[in-house]
Parts: structure tokens; C-alpha cells; sequence
């Protein structure tokens, strides 16, 4: 029963052709349709997320104060996580399994590292800049279970190590 097999061959590819057309038609049909201006909901950017969401990160943390000064304890509370349960993919000032992160608070918002911590599954698969990442190290980072205040620490503990120059750190 060859010759059924082949017939089935065309069609499928025409299929194909089909659906890229339609989704062709639905990206198009769907700038044509005005946003809905629901009260103070932010335009859908890049894939979907929110500018907020671009900017800061998806999960739990939307917006955090941090005062000028470093806090000491945090940050050697930092240094033990980060020792721990980061430092065998992260270096800061280079390139390893994982991206540097000695500058990393001049490419990210804060609440973008703490989201990245403690969300890091839903992160790597929509963020598109952590989608990017991943194709470039092709490791998607894991769930490291830290708290809130754990994240917190870590992100003290980075502050208080960041690089002046971005330049160098590649
Ligand atoms: C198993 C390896 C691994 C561990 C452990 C790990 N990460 Fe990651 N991390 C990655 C990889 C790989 C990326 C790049 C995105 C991707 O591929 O998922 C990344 C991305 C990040 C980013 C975004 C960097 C940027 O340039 O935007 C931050 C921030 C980060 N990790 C912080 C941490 C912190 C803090 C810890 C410890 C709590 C940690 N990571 C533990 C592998 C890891």
C-alpha cells in the first residue's frame, strides 16, 4: 500500500503552507483590532507580557525600594546563598555555565534578579530575554528554592558587588 502514503505526502505539506498563512492572517487581524483600554492595564508588549513584565521580571516581586546604603548583614547572608546554591553555575566577573553576574544590575532591574530567583521555570519560558539566554547556554536555570528574604540577601550580596564597567566583564 505505497502509493497512499505518497499521496499523503503534498497535502500535508499544503497544510503547513495553511497554517503559516493563517497565523500570518491572526497577527495581522490582531493589530487591526484596538486594545481594549481596561482601566490601568499595560499594553501587551513582546510575547504577550506586560511592559512591567519586560522590564521587571515575571513572578512574585513587582516593585521593590532599596535604600542607598548596603546593609552589611544581608549581604554576608547573601554571600553564603550565593556561595551555596549559585556559585556552581555563576561567576561574577565571567562567563561559566551561566552568564557573569558581577554587572548584572546594569543589564537588569533589581526585581528582575530576584524574579529570576525566585521564579526562574516561568522566567526561561517566556521572558524573551531569558529565552535568549538560554540559547546561548542551553542550560534553563533551575529552582533553587530560596525564600523571599533569601532572594533579598543574594541581591544585596550582588549590589554590593557589581562591576563599574560593563565592558570588562566579557
Ligand atoms: C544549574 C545552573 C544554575 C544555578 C545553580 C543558578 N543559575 Fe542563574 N542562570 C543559569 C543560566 C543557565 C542562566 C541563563 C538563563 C537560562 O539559560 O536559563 C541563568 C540566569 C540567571 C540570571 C539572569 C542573568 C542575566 O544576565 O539576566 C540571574 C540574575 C541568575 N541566574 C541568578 C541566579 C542566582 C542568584 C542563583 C542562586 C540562587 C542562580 N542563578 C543559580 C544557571 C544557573
Amino acid at each position: 500500500m505505497k502509493p497512499p502514503v505518497h499521496v499523503h505526502k503534498r497535502p500535508l505539506f499544503l497544510y503547513g503552507l495553511l497554517i503559516l498563512l493563517l497565523m500570518g492572517a491572526a497577527a495581522c487581524g490582531g493589530s487591526d483590532t484596538p486594545p481594549d483600554n481596561t482601566s490601568s492595564a499595560a499594553p501587551t508588549g513582546q510575547d504577550g507580557l506586560s511592559e512591567a513584565q519586560l522590564e521587571n521580571g515575571i513572578g512574585p516581586i513587582t516593585q521593590i525600594d532599596l535604600p542607598a546604603a548596603i546593609d552589611a548583614a544581608k549581604v554576608a547572608q547573601g554571600e553564603e546563598i550565593f556561595t551555596t546554591k549559585c556559585a556552581i553555575c555563576h561567576k561574577l566577573d565571567e562567563r561559566f555555565t551561566a552568564p557573569p553576574l558581577g554587572d548584572v544590575l546594569s543589564r537588569r532591574t533589581p526585581e528582575f534578579v530576584m524574579n529570576m530567583m525566585l521564579n526562574p521555570d516561568e522566567m526561561v519560558q517566556k521572558h524573551p530575554e531569558v529565552k535568549a539566554m538560554l540559547a546561548e547556554y542551553f542550560v534553563p536555570m533551575p529552582n533553587q528554592n530560596v525564600t523571599e528574604d533569601e532572594a533579598r540577601a543574594v541581591l544585596e550580596y550582588l549590589r554590593d558587588n557589581q562591576t563599574e564597567t560593563t565592558d570588562a566583564a566579557q
